[in-house]
């Protein structure tokens, strides 16, 4: 094992070494001072001084060589649509996309919002952003008008790139008149609204406000807009994510930082080859979309596809034949893609040349040991775990088969990459827990490059979050229980806060209990996730009713029910809305009344409860059970 042995202990020994290589991987329009900027721990400054640009790396850098390349290839099975993008006509849409920004005032440092469907232009827009200098925020598309709000009002941007519609499995989603009530509602109002009209969903635009974007596009023509050199450190984007209370984190991101570990994860984990292509099928909402659909893949000089539509449309094949048509080199996916799959005819998967695919990796929740060995036994390929934060940007945990193709463990996703500093360590005194034991699965300072900077616009909370949780010790903590052997596989064991992960999506359990308690029929509610077969976890509401007519009887609680579902559907998105509400006239709590989640997850997945000499009233735990009997 001297390969990866010996490559991680250079990275986390001597990170500035190891790092300032790695930094050779892209370009930089003036050479950094300093690799690490040490000087104000926790925070970490990487490639100070150097100056750089995301675009350039992910785009121009590689005209030269690659300008017929296909670099963006989209592929909608829900407009029954495709089309591709060389490099240099991606050079191209991204400066008219980049020229429209700046003819709206948008310059370096100022935010823009991106609510998109899975579109060429969503990407054109994060690559414009990143070429003048703006900072992206990209707002899942699954995500409703209070959750846009929130972040509007976070991030404060001066200009939002959205359009009429998605397509979710053939069904239109409207997407404007949710923008439209998100502005109304957030304090913030962005002085531009740049709409990509797909023709989908009819929208009246707001005068002076909204611009159309074939219009603008053809007013810029093809101008030239030159990559804005930034400074490493200078923020690429600011993606929100979802943590302990209902007020989502914005995590930022830099620039230099991002560029080199990408780079480095591309070669080292991926194995991608330039030229090749890598088909990534997560949104561009999340972390996933950002880092292995953009910017990792264009980085690296592949050509990336970009999927609109599910895996089962119109037939659970469909991944499989887009991998053959694109000559898929490497595939990314999450471990639900593959459960649901896995519920169709295996036929789907043959009669498929895959030849050209070396591996496919899976992130985002735990993979479970049958669904690995099923796909990799269908595909007959390598099945590659990996385990990371929207926090981190790229994988903590895997196999580097680019150093040293280590054995797979079942149940782990594999060994700390590059850079991390991993540990596992006591809860409480932060003291590290012998091999085998549980324990906080936590970093040591430095966060290696194009980890989170800080959180935005608040280092404060930051430092409070990530860095305070430990008594004899300041690490980061990933908010993950997790086990090493004495190899340092590392098993995840799940969340230690109330973060839960539905189908690979992150979602506060505090964000879902603040939307169903604004129902004004609800007095009190607890939120927990359960283990699903299909989606790992699912969200289950326990709700105390203001007045008890209401949960009289079977109809007054079917309409209740579907009410709070909805609520929390139109405030937070689809995507949020519990599978389950169920009714109870109280809530588990402590004497000291902190709600008593554990225990009520435990009842869920028919798990003993563990230590209740804290509980006020035993009944209420009865009262759950009964709840969850009622519906079975
Ligand atoms: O709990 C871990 C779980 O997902 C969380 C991070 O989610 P998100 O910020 O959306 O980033 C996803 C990036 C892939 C983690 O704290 N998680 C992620 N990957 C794995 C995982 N749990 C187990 N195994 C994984 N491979």
């Amino acid at each position: 094992m001297t390969g990866y042995r010996e490559y991680h202990r250079r990275s986390v020994e001597q990170p500035q070494e190891f790092w300032a290589e790695k930094a050779a991987l892209i370009d930089w329009h003036r050479p950094f001072e300093q690799v690490l900027d040490a000087s104000r721990k926790p925070f970490a400054a990487w490639f100070r001084g150097g100056l750089t640009n995301l675009c350039h790396n992910a785009v121009d850098r590689h005209l030269p060589e690659r300008a017929q390349q296909a670099a963006l290839v989209w592929e909608s099975t829900e407009v029954e649509r495709s089309r591709s993008y060389s490099y240099a006509e991606l050079h191209r849409e991204v400066q008219r996309m980049a020229a429209i920004l700046q003819r709206h005032g948008v310059q370096q440092g100022d935010r823009v919002l991106i609510y998109m469907p899975m579109i060429p232009e969503a990407v054109f827009g994060m690559l414009a952003c990143a070429r003048i200098g703006a900072i992206h925020s990209v707002v899942f598309g699954g995500f409703a008008a209070v959750s846009l709000a929130t972040r509007i009002d976070d991030a404060a941007p001066k200009l939002i790139l959205s359009s009429d519609a998605g397509s979710r499995a053939g069904r239109v989603v409207p997407y404007k008149p949710l923008l439209d009530e998100a502005i109304a509602r957030a304090a913030h109002k962005p002085e531009k609204v740049l709409m990509v009209d797909r023709g989908l969903h009819a929208f009246e635009p707001v005068a002076g406000r909204d611009l159309d974007h074939a219009a603008e596009s053809a007013a810029v023509g093809d101008s030239q807009v030159p990559c804005v050199w930034v400074d490493s450190t200078h923020p690429s984007y600011i993606l929100y994510t979802s943590g302990t209370t209902g007020r989502p984190k914005g995590v930022q991101r830099d620039t230099g930082g991002y560029a080199v570990a990408l780079a480095t994860s591309m070669r080292d984990i991926f194995c991608g080859r330039p030229g090749g292509t890598y088909f990534c099928s997560s949104d561009i909402g999340w972390v996933v979309g950002h880092s292995y659909i953009v910017y990792g893949p264009l980085i690296h000089g592949m050509t990336t596809v970009l999927y609109e539509g599910t895996p089962v449309r119109p037939d659970a094949g469909i991944l499989w034949r887009l991998a053959e048509r694109h000559r898929a080199q490497v595939m990314f996916s999450s471990p639900t893609a593959v459960r649901v799959l896995k519920k169709f005819d295996a036929s789907f998967m043959r009669d498929r040349d895959l030849s050209s695919l070396e591996r496919l990796f899976l992130a985002g929740e735990p993979l479970d040991e049958p669904t690995a060995s099923w796909i990799s036994e269908m595909l007959g390929k390598p099945v590659v775990d990996n385990y990371w934060q929207t926090e981190t940007g790229w994988p903590i945990l895997s196999i580097a088969a680019g150093v040293e193709a280590l054995p797979p463990k079942a149940g782990s996703p594999g060994v700390a990459m590059p850079g991390y500093r991993v540990s596992v360590l006591d809860e409480l005194s932060g003291e590290p827990v012998p091999a085998g034991h549980k324990g906080v699965l936590a970093i040591d300072w430095p966060l290696p490059p194009g980890c989170m900077q800080t959180v935005w616009g608040d280092d404060q909370r930051f430092i409070d979050t990530y860095w305070s949780n430990f008594a004899s010790r300041q690490a980061y903590s990933t908010f993950d229980w997790g086990v090493a052997d004495e190899q340092g596989y590392v098993t995840i064991l799940g969340r230690t806060d109330d973060v839960i992960n539905v189908a690979g999506h992150r979602l506060g359990t505090r964000e879902i209990e603040e939307s169903i308690s604004s129902h004004p029929a609800v007095a009190e509610v607890a939120v927990v996730g359960a283990a699903d077969e299909v989606k790992g976890q699912q969200a289950m509401a326990f709700v105390v009713a203001r007045d008890a007519s209401r949960t009289a009887d079977a109809q007054a609680r079917e309409d209740l029910q579907r009410e709070i579902m909805q609520t929390v559907q139109t405030q937070l998105g689809a995507v949020a809305r519990p599978a389950r509400v169920l009714f109870v006239s109280m809530l588990p709590k402590t004497r000291s009344g902190k709600l008593l989640r554990r225990s009520i997850q435990a009842l869920c997945e028919q798990r003993p409860t563990g230590d209740l000499t804290t509980l006020e009233d035993p009944a209420a735990l009865d009262q759950i059970r009964k709840a969850l009997a009622d519906q079975a």
